[in-house]
Order: structure tokens, then C-alpha cells, then sequence
């Protein structure tokens, strides 16, 4: 990954492939052409002043995304300036918005791969603005391209920039030192997540998602329990073993205990690990199945986050529970008209095989019950309602209680990940009556992502403050990159229960 420093180097004199300033959307009081933003006066001064001018001739608005590229002014030792968008400017005597500055980052660090070092010269006013460029170089200069020959050394695609110098802030500063290696911590799991999710089904299936998990807890000092079929089969996880007895690669149950002899409170968090949704004997049509592998983005969140909090040493204990399994039709698949008996002793008639997410989950949210956390939180790819619903960069907010939606809410959007509150109208469960078992796995179209919800509510132990993420439309970006988000597996939520995990820790959380 690219390596990070703080500096306090002059621009003029630093030996760089690139020097990355910001430019920011005319104001009122200065309406018309772009602005240059502060840290890069230096360039600002080598062009006499004139920059903005020099920016708007090259047809620069300040635009959020936009990149201007332009040749360093004679006496510079790097060759070239990257302007890039912030968009709008801050109001008076506040800096720029950290969700600003971590996406031009990351646009600026995308449009810097194949290069080996580059300054970024953005407008940091305090550590939290160091931490998100930090963080938006880190997630923006990330590539998968593990399966494509040659692709680190340039024949088939650019390597990721290798090395960013952050200037303008203060390298000895303990918080800014603290904001950098917190973003590194959370960049370096966010971008494990989305390895893991690009990873082509063939090669992750539950077995080796297990290994990976059981790997990367040794190293950190986390605790480790894996349930194969065999054991999942003898502690009666029905709705787990369900799911995965049509594929040949047996589901796995993780439980990965990270905890603090400081910790006050204990959080939970579920994910959602169907390491392939071909949709089981209620197939997917094509057009539907090809993305497919990302059903287990979920899983990924929560493993990425279990670890960034062991990096971070946080005083506060985390179980993540990853329920994997591979959804596949065969002669041993779990038919609709099905009943499976659930972990919880409660009984569900799979009308839908393609509703697999929730019967894995409610085995999990039902084994995580059992700690008496004091809040459990669920990721999950769960619906193509959600999607519908809120569309492809936003992720649905669902929980039992409404003060820790909002937390949760908050928690989101102080990260920069867009999510809005969904309501589990009380009316839908209904649908869900079974003739035959105490539940079924599916209810009425409409609503589909709510109804899903109210599922996952019944498996949610008695007294226990929970919410549920459907990360279906933000987990996996299926256009073009933007901000500091790639194509394909994005990490979504990662960085939402790290700073769960913080609130937790620091007693502000329920
Ligand atoms: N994994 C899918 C949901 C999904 C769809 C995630 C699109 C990402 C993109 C889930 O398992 C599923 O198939 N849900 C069904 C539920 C239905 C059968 C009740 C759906 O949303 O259609
Ligand atoms: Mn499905
Ligand atoms: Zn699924």
C-alpha cells in the first residue's frame, strides 16, 4: 500500500513525481472562477499570483472530482501540479470539510497511479483534516489486481501511487500523528475488505474466508472460533447449514473475540458472508448473478472492523461473527417449501432460497445474543429492495431502537458514508405468517428490505439494543470509480463500526 509521511518541506524544493493543491467553487463575494485553496501558495506565488487565472484558462471550476493537471512552475524539482476539486468553500473561519478533503484526495491519488511519490498540498487546518487525506490517499490509490499478469509492474495497468508526502501539517504533533495512524489502521483493513470481496468465488469460499479471518486474528492477538459443518451440524445452527447444503464448500461459523482489559462495554457486530449468492434452487437469472460474489460484504465489514479495533488498541470489547456460506443449487439443496429448524429453536419455512441472507444471520445474531452485549450490530447485502429504496451509494439504517438508529446514523455520517433510517413498520410481519413453521423467510414484495428486518428483529435476543445495516447498494460499485471509492468491492460500513467501536469505547454510545 502507499506509503504515508507528514512534512513540513517546502513545495518549491521537494523532489516529487507530483505536487497536489486544492481549488475550491467561486463564492458569493467572489463569484465567477475557481479559488485556490490554502497549501498552495507556494505554486500560487511561483505563477505571481495569477494561478486561479492560469486554473480557469485550463476550463477549472473547483468542482468536486475535477482534475486540472498542469506543469509546475521553473525552479519547481517536481514536474508537475495536480489541481484537484473541493468543491464549494467552507464558510468563514472554519476549514474545509473532512469528507471534502478525503475524496480529493483519493481522486487525486487515483489519477497519481504509476507514479512513486507525490505531495499532497491540501487545506489542512487540524489533525482530523490530516486523517482524512490520510485516509482518502490510502482508499483512493487502491487497485485489485491480483489476478491480472503483469499488473504491478505496469504492462497490464499502473501500480497504485507508492508514496505520499502530507504537507501542511505538524508531523510532531501527537494528535496529528495519532489522526495519521488511525487512518492507516482503518485504510489498510477497509482495503483487506475489499481484496476479500473482489476475490473471485472460486477462490473464497467459506473455508478459505475462515482461514483468512483465522490468520489476520492470530497476528493481531484477537481470539479465534471457527464452526465447520460438523460442528454447526451438532450445535444445531439450522439456518446456516441450510443455506450452504447445496454447495460443495461446507459454511463456516467465525467468532472473532478482540478484548480490552479496559473495557467497559461489549459490542457485537454480524455480517452477512454468502461467499457466492447464485440465488440456491430459486436460481438468479443471469443479469442478476454476476456480481454475486460481493454477498459477503458484510462479513468482510466486520472482519476489517474487529481488527482495525485490535490495531487501535480501543477500550472496548468486539465480537465479530462471520457466517459464511456459499448459496448454490444441487441434488442436497434446501428446497422452497423446506423447514429448517434455526439455532433460536424457532422454525422457518424457506419459501424463497434466494432469501438466504437472513437465515444465516439469524443463526448468528441469535449465537451473539447469547454474550448479553450491550448493542449488536448486523452488515449485510441483504436486499435488492434497499437498493431500490436508496440507491446504489447509500445504505438502509434498520434497529429495535430509535435513539441508537440515530447514534448509528450520526456515527455514519461523521465518517462520510451516506445512510438514511428505515422503518420496520409493524404491519409487514404478517406476510411472513407460515402455514407449517413459526416464520417464513419471505413476506410482501413491497417493503422487501423492511421485511427482511423484521426477520432478522425475531432473532435478536430479548432486551438487546440492535441495528441492521443493508449495505446492498454501496457495497459494491458497479460503475466507474469516484472520490476514494474504486469499482467493484467498496468496504462499505467498514469505517462506520470503527467509529461504532470508538463511541463504545469513549462511553458514548447508548
Ligand atoms: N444478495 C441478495 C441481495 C442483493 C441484491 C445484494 C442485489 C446486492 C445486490 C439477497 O440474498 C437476495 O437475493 N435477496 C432477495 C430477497 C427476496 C427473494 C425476498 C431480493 O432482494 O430479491
Ligand atoms: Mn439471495
Ligand atoms: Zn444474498
Amino acid at each position: 500500500m502507499t506509503a504515508l509521511t507528514l512534512s513540513t518541506a517546502a513545495v518549491p524544493g521537494l523532489r516529487a513525481d507530483a505536487i497536489v493543491i486544492g481549488v475550491a467553487k467561486g463564492s458569493a463575494s467572489k463569484p465567477g472562477g475557481p479559488v485556490v485553496a490554502p497549501g498552495a501558495e507556494a505554486v500560487d506565488q511561483a505563477y505571481d499570483g495569477g494561478l486561479a487565472g492560469v486554473l480557469e484558462t485550463l476550463g477549472a471550476s473547483g468542482a468536486e472530482g475535477e482534475v486540472t493537471k498542469l506543469p509546475a512552475p521553473s525552479g519547481f524539482k517536481a514536474p508537475l501540479v495536480v489541481a484537484v476539486g473541493l468543491g464549494a468553500q467552507p464558510e468563514k473561519d472554519s476549514g474545509y470539510d473532512t469528507e471534502a478533503l478525503r475524496k480529493a484526495a483519493g481522486v487525486a491519488a487515483r489519477t497519481l497511479a504509476g507514479a512513486k511519490k507525490a505531495a499532497f498540498a491540501l487545506p489542512l487546518t487540524d489533525a482530523a483534516g490530516a486523517g482524512a487525506v490520510a485516509e482518502g490517499v490510502l482508499l483512493g490509490a487502491y487497485s485489485f489486481d491480483a489476478y491480472k499478469d503483469n499488473g504491478k509492474d505496469g504492462k497490464n495497468g499502473k501500480a497504485p501511487l507508492a508514496e505520499a508526502v502530507l504537507l501542511g501539517g505538524k508531523p510532531r504533533d501527537k494528535a496529528y500523528k495519532a489522526a495519521v495512524e488511525r487512518a492507516t489502521a482503518v485504510a489498510e483493513e477497509l482495503n483487506r475488505a475489499r481484496d476479500l470481496i473482489n476475490m473471485p468465488p472460486n477462490d473464497l469460499d467459506p473455508e478459505a474466508f475462515a482461514a483468512i479471518a483465522q490468520a489476520a486474528a492470530k497476528e493481531h492477538g484477537i481470539k479465534v472460533q471457527v464452526l465447520d459443518e460438523k460442528a454447526l451440524a451438532k450445535g444445531g445452527y439450522g439456518g446456516i447449514l441450510g443455506v450452504g447444503a447445496g454447495s460443495a464448500s461446507g459454511p463456516r461459523l467465525v467468532k472473532l473475540s478482540y478484548t480490552s482489559s479496559k473495557a467497559k462495554k461489549h459490542l457485537a457486530l454480524v455480517g452477512k458472508g454468502i461467499t457466492y449468492d447464485s440465488g440456491g434452487i430459486s436460481l438468479k437469472p443471469a443479469g442478476h448473478n454476476e456480481t454475486m460474489k460481493c454477498d459477503m460484504s458484510g462479513a468482510a465489514a466486520v472482519f476489517a472492523a474487529v481488527v482495525a479495533a485490535a490495531r487501535l488498541g480501543l477500550e472496548v470489547n468486539v465480537t465479530g461473527w462471520l457466517a459464511l456460506a456459499e448459496n448454490m443449487p444441487s441434488g442436497s439443496a434446501t428446497r422452497p417449501g423446506d423447514v429448517l429448524r434455526m439455532y433460536s429453536g424457532k422454525t422457518v419455512e424457506v419459501l424463497n432460497t434466494d432469501a438466504e441472507g437472513r437465515l444465516v444471520l439469524a443463526d448468528a445474531l441469535w449465537a451473539a445474543s447469547a454474550e448479553k452485549p450491550d448493542a449488536i450490530v448486523d452488515v449485510a447485502t441483504l436486499t435488492g429492495a434497499m437498493m431500490l429504496a436508496l440507491g446504489s451509494r447509500t445504505f438502509g439504517i434498520m434497529a429495535n431502537d430509535d435513539a441508537f438508529r440515530s447514534a448509528v446514523h450520526e456515527a455514519a455520517e461523521e465518517v462520510g458514508e451516506p445512510a438514511w433510517p428505515m422503518p420496520l413498520p409493524e404491519h409487514l410481519r404478517k406476510g411472513m405468517d407460515s402455514a407449517t413453521a413459526d416464520i417464513a423467510n419471505m413476506g410482501e414484495r413491497m417493503g422487501g428490505g423492511l421485511v427482511a428486518g423484521l426477520f432478522l428483529r425475531e432473532f435478536v435476543g430479548e432486551g438487546i439494543t440492535w441495528a441492521h445495516l443493508d449495505i446492498a447498494g454501496p457495497a459494491f460499485n458497479e460503475g466507474g470509480p469516484f472520490g476514494y471509492t474504486p469499482k467493484g468491492g467498496t468496504g462499505s460500513a467498514v469505517r462506520t463500526l470503527v467509529r461504532l467501536a470508538e463511541l463504545a469505547a469513549a462511553g458514548d454510545l447508548g
